[in-house]
């Protein structure tokens, strides 16, 4: 379906659920998180039957997202759900890697396509600093495995402070270069304040082209991530939450927003 602004908005993202297995030091919040409570969190069934009324109005590209997908029970299941349903073209997921050499080869036979992974140095230390503990070993693994599977094209997204040319940044290039996996670089966005960059190959950032809608792993559905707008789909019909969201995507993205990455999910 085209918003008022004649964008074709096909593309959903789900968070499964807003817990993660690391703590990224941008992307937590200091004085710690308050989690979903379980009874809030959308079950499979629910998102489900969410995605077919979705469908119908062009929905045809998912990528599920969190907090970490692959920490939530199940979470297989709910692939193969979704990829069962005809209409979908895409289908991907979002992870940080530490699970993935455990989940790659299921996760493939039961119908995702790709996968983005998160990881913002190589070097054990530097990776280690950044996400407070995460062992890079296993997610380099992940990613060996997952492109053994053929979970391809795998994306690598490398958060950066400041430029493309230091040394984490340079070091995950060169990784990409080797391993043939595509490299994007995503600028350290402060999302209480509002900033938000252009993602280096990638389309993030871009609100003239954005088509997509997102889904949080409580229910709510919004049309930006800057922006406050927002509808529960347990509170309405699903093809009214869909409609009201895509007729009141904004334009371009506002400051404010009160999402931070670990419960939308990027
Ligand atoms: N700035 C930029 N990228 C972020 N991510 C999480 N928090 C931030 C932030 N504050 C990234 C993760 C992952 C993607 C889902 O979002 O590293 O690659
Ligand atoms: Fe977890 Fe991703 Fe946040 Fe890191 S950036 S703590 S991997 S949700």
């Amino acid at each position: 379906m085209l918003d008022q602004f004649g964008r074709e908005i096909n593309y959903l993202r789900i968070s499964v659920t807003d817990r993660c297995n690391l703590r990224c030091i941008y992307c937590m919040p200091e004085e710690g998180i308050k989690l979903i409570k379980h009874e809030d969190v959308l079950s499979y069934e629910e998102i489900f039957e969410f995605v077919k009324v979705a469908v119908q109005f062009g929905i045809n590209k998912i990528r599920f997202t969190g907090g970490e997908p692959l920490v939530r029970k199940g979470f297989v299941n709910l692939v193969k759900m979704i990829s069962s349903i005809k209409e979908i073209k895409d289908l991907s997921l979002t992870t940080n890697g530490l699970l993935l050499s455990h989940y790659a080869k299921e996760l493939k036979e039961a119908g995702l396509m790709r996968v983005n992974v998160s990881l913002d140095a190589i070097d054990k230390n530097e990776y280690s600093r950044i996400t407070c503990g995460g062992n890079v070993e296993e997610v380099l693994n992940g990613i060996r495995i997952a492109k053994e599977v053929g979970l391809s094209p795998i994306k690598i997204n490398c958060v950066i402070q400041k430029s493309t040319k230091e040394k984490n940044a340079i070091d995950v290039k060169n990784y990409c270069e080797e391993n043939e996996l595509i490299p994007r670089f995503i600028q350290e966005m402060d999302i209480e304040k509002g900033e938000f960059g252009v993602v280096h190959g990638g389309n993030g950032g871009d609100c003239e082209n954005c088509n997509r809608l997102r889904l949080t792993s409580d229910g709510n559905l919004k049309p930006c991530l800057f922006n406050d707008i927002s509808i529960n789909i347990r509170k309405v019909k699903y093809d009214e939450a869909i409609k009201f969201v895509i007729e009141n995507k904004p334009a371009c993205g506002l400051s404010g927003a009160s999402h931070k990455f670990y419960n939308i999910g990027g």
